[in-house]
This record gives structure tokens, C-alpha cells and sequence, in this order.
């Protein structure tokens, strides 16, 4: 599929994503399992099917795609990040944290489900994403699959999303007693790159992985998830700004009220601008070992920046 365009690329990854997701999901338990609750796999979908972007599979198969991998031996990854995604979403709409009603254009899983529900769905779709990931579906190799789940997991906890996800409620002085704190840039920077750049980095170093990338061939690719990643939340937080809920599935506006510690509060709308344009030519300078066949990840970079939704 190396001729179709962006678009037609992000769709055929979504197609794949949802499908393998839809399979996931089934009613029927697998072994190991005594039975599938029906309220929680029906959170779970809510969460997880129908919906998104579904960026990270599309940037874990397109790296994959980069080692000649095929879209189908890199999709079951792709999912199982998009499973630690879709949870991280689910926990970030609860009430104790941004206390979101929409999320890809519906209720999110606490307002559809209850909180409680939202809490174990949440965690449903982290073990799975590993259950996915330790199956050969993921990789023929075994050790190539040991090596997924550490990128997986390092990237989903303490010193990745979650330890993002802390200091970004830190910042809003949810643990000083409502005083805010004053972040520095570096710290602004820590704080994305973990909340959400680390997703991102780890999808693409999961194509890497998948295709059994050399050093000098991950590295080049971690660089580019890097300024990929930052540029993700930059854009996301203009969008907070200037986006539509229509457009965005999701509430608007409410980042500079809850006193969210982002770039473009602490630099301003026209320096952020920069700080994002830079970031789409850092991440396409990351490319250039990669030659022609990295165009598809550079207009990648360039999407990410200036997506509407
Ligand atoms: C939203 O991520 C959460 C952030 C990390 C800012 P996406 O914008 O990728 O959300 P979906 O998956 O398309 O809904
Ligand atoms: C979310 O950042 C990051 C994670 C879900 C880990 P935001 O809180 O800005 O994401 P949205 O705007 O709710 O999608
Ligand atoms: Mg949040
Ligand atoms: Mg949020
Ligand atoms: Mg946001």
C-alpha cells in the first residue's frame, strides 16, 4: 500500500485496529478465563471501539513498515498500545482527574457506566493490552515479544504516562491544597513527554522492535517519537484553545480554568506556534537515514501539527 496518501494510510490502519480490537473484545472467554462480565466488556468497548484517531497502531505499523513489515504483523501491537491509550483516556476523564463528560463524541465510560465501572475498564484494557502483546499474534519471536512488553510497560507507568499524568494533577495544585505551581519550561517538557510523548515514542519504537531494527536505525526512530510526541501535546493544548467540541469529540477550553501546565500558557499562542514547527522539522530530520522510505512517517509529523481534531 506504499502509494496511497495519509488519509487513506490512517483509515487502512484504523480498518485493521478495529478489527483486531472487535476480536479482542469477543464475548466468548478465552482460556484462563472463567467468564466475561457483560457490563465490563461493554465499558470496554465503549472505551476502546468505534473511535479515535488511532495514531499510535498507525505509527507502530508504519515504522514496522519501514523493515518491510507488512500492516497485519504489526497490528496486534499496534493494538495493545491502543489498548493502554484507551484506558489512559478512560482514567483521565474520571472525575478525580480532568472530570470529562465527552470523549470521541460520546458520553465517556464514567458517564455512560459510573465510576466504578470506568475505573475497572480502565484496567481491563491495560492487562489486555499485555495478553495481546505476549502472544504470537504479536511476533513469531518470543524474545522480540519480551521486548515489546518492557517498551510497553516502561512507557505506560511511573516514569512514563502515569508519572505524567501525577504531575500534570501536581501542577494544578491538586496536592498543595489548590496552589498551583510555577513549572519551568524543562519541567513543562518532562511532564508532556511523559504524559503523552511517551505513547508515541513507544509506538514507533515498537515498530522498531517488531522489525528488528539495528541500534543506529531505533535510535533515529526514538528521535523522531521524541519530537513527534511533543509536538502531539502542543497541538493538543491549542487545540483546547481554539478547537471546537464538535470537531474535537471532546471539551474544550477547559485547560487555562483548571490551570493545566502547558507550553502555551507558559510561552504564549505565537511561540508554542514556533515550538511546534520546529518540532514536525526535527522529527523529519530524524528521518533522513531512512530516505524516501521515511515520507510517509515525515507527513506523519506534519498531520500531528496541524490536525483539527
Ligand atoms: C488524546 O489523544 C489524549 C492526548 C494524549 C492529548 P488522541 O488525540 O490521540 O485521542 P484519540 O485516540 O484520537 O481519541
Ligand atoms: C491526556 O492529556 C494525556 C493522557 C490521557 C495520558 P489531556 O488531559 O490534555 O488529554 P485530553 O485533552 O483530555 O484528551
Ligand atoms: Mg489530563
Ligand atoms: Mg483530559
Ligand atoms: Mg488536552
Amino acid at each position: 500500500m506504499t502509494d496511497l496518501s495519509l488519509p487513506a494510510r490512517l483509515r487502512a490502519a484504523a480498518d485493521l485496529t478495529e478489527a483486531r480490537l472487535v476480536a479482542a473484545l469477543a464475548d466468548a472467554p478465552l482460556p484462563g478465563e472463567r467468564l466475561r462480565p457483560p457490563r465490563l466488556l461493554d465499558a470496554m468497548r465503549h472505551g476502546s471501539l468505534d473511535g479515535g484517531k488511532r495514531l499510535r497502531p498507525f505509527l507502530v505499523i508504519e515504522a514496522a513498515a519501514l523493515f518491510g513489515l507488512a500492516p497485519e504483523q504489526a497490528v496486534t501491537a499496534g493494538c495493545a498500545l491502543e489498548c493502554v491509550h484507551c484506558y489512559s483516556l478512560i482514567h483521565d476523564d474520571l472525575p478525580s482527574m480532568d472530570n470529562d463528560l465527552l470523549r470521541r463524541g460520546r458520553p465517556t465510560v464514567h458517564a455512560a457506566f459510573g465510576e466504578a465501572t470506568a475505573i475497572l475498564a480502565g484496567d481491563s484494557l491495560l492487562t489486555l493490552a499485555f495478553d495481546l502483546l505476549s502472544g504470537p499474534d504479536a511476533h513469531p519471536d518470543p524474545a522480540r515479544r519480551i521486548e515489546l512488553v518492557r517498551v510497553l510497560a516502561r512507557a505506560s507507568g511511573l516514569g512514563g504516562m502515569a508519572g505524567g499524568q501525577i504531575l500534570d494533577l501536581a501542577a494544578e495544585g491538586r496536592f498543595a491544597g489548590g496552589t498551583r505551581l510555577a513549572l519551568t519550561l524543562g519541567q513543562i517538557r518532562d511532564l508532556q513527554a511523559m504524559k503523552t510523548g511517551a505513547l508515541l515514542a513507544a509506538a514507533v519504537d515498537m515498530g522498531a522492535v517488531l522489525g528488528g531494527a539495528g541500534p543506529e536505525a531505533r535510535a533515529a526512530l526514538a528521535a523522531y517519537g521524541r519530537a513527534v510526541g511533543a509536538a502531539f501535546q502542543i497541538a493538543d493544548d491549542i487545540l483546547d484553545l481554539e478547537g471546537s467540541a464538535e470537531a474535537m469529540g471532546k471539551a474544550v477550553g477547559k485547560d487555562d480554568g483548571a490551570g493545566k501546565a502547558t507550553l502555551v500558557a507558559a510561552l504564549g499562542r505565537a511561540a508554542a506556534g514556533a515550538l511546534l514547527a520546529d518540532l514536525v522539522r526535527d522529527a523529519q530530520a530524524a528521518l533522513i537515514p531512512f530516505g524516501a522510505r521515511g515520507a510517509v512517517l515525515a507527513e506523519a509529523a506534519r498531520f500531528v501539527a496541524e490536525r483539527q481534531a
